[in-house]
């Protein structure tokens, strides 16, 4: 063997080595979750029973922070700025796609920055409102938007979230244009919505089954074609002929790009267990929410989750008149 082949044999076995070193090792200390919404909305709630659920097949804690604000776009960066040594990782769902089409100086690129691990859950939305919403049924709610929508408040989560995207599709459904108020997380946005301060909030279901069925609010429709496991006597909207929004939500989990491969596959099986754990499910599904099989919960899946979302939604976005920031 001459002498540069031989010296690229031992440079690449010291890689490797190095790499199965670095790869036995971890995880040796505490990981970081960013949910990059604010505590108490959806994505905290799922990001903390798969941060509960990962520590345990990990053995290390995982430590779940809330870095909200400018749609996500934030705790975003920082996951995409983190060491990339599988202790940072990011749960983040659709606004990891439309904040592409949002942001004109977007500080990372979603897929250029970040290296998929795998998808975690899939949900539905629902239009909940404050107690007082002066309808008593779907089709009262559908005239009176129809009548007064300037006037009432729509709150989301930022452009591009879930909340968000699905009070446009409402809106271009119902051609109506509403009063946006926008929040770091439907979290903050439901306490408004519970005060009163706030009229009308699409959301997924993880955070808006439990007051609704407290009588804290009111939900007038699933946000689809199908009724809600969770609250099977609401209708689907399309019950009351509307069409054009129906909507589904899927979250992800991301580490930043350079994560060498044999960490990245580590927290794949991690995920893959979890999604399989029975508590997790039963969990999620007490929520509405589903699981994903762990066939989903594979790097490949996410990717090409994301780059059909990166493909319709943002333009969506822009069709509906949402000027990037
Ligand atoms: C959204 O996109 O509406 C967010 O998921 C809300 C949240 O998680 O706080």
């Amino acid at each position: 063997m001459n002498a540069f082949l031989r010296r690229t044999f031992v440079a690449v076995s010291l890689a490797l080595a190095g790499l199965h070193a670095v790869a036995q090792d971890f995880p040796n200390r505490t990981l970081t979750m960013m949910m990059p919404y604010a505590p108490g909305g959806p994505g905290d709630t799922i990001t903390r029973v798969f941060a509960g659920a990962m520590q345990k097949q990990l053995g290390q804690q995982i430590v779940v922070e809330n870095t909200a604000g400018a749609s996500g776009t934030i705790g975003t960066a920082k996951v995409a700025r983190s060491k990339p040594d599988g202790y940072s990782l990011l749960m983040i769902h659709v606004s990891h796609a439309t904040n592409q089409a949002m942001f004109k100086n977007l500080p990372y690129h979603p897929v250029d920055d970040f290296e998929p691990i795998g998808r975690a859950t899939s949900g539905p939305m629902v239009i909940v409102t404050r107690n007082d919403f002066p309808a008593k049924d779907l089709n009262e709610f559908v005239s009176y938007v129809k009548a007064n929508g300037p006037k009432i408040s729509l709150a989301h989560a930022g452009v591009g979230s879930a909340s968000h995207l699905c009070g446009l599709m409402m809106q271009s459904a119902l051609n109506v244009q509403m009063n946006d108020i926008p929040y770091k997380g439907t979290g903050p946005a439901l306490t408004d919505l519970m005060g009163g301060q706030v009229d009308v909030l699409c959301d997924q279901t993880s955070g808006t089954v439990p007051p609704v069925k407290a009588g804290k609010i009111k939900a007038y429709a699933a946000a689809g074609k199908s009724r809600l496991s969770g609250l099977p006597d609401v209708p689907a909207i399309s019950e009351a002929g509307v069409q054009g929004l129906d909507i589904n939500i899927s979250f992800g989990l991301y580490a930043p790009k350079g994560t060498p491969k044999p960490v990245l596959d580590q927290l794949t099986a991690a995920l893959q267990k979890s999604v399989s754990d029975p508590e997790v499910r039963q969990r999620l599904e007490a929520m509405g929410i589903s699981a994903v099989t762990p066939d989903q919960a594979r790097p490949e899946a996410l990717r090409a989750h994301l780059k059909n979302e990166m493909d319709t939604l943002g333009n969506l976005l822009i069709k509906a008149g949402v000027k990037p920031n």
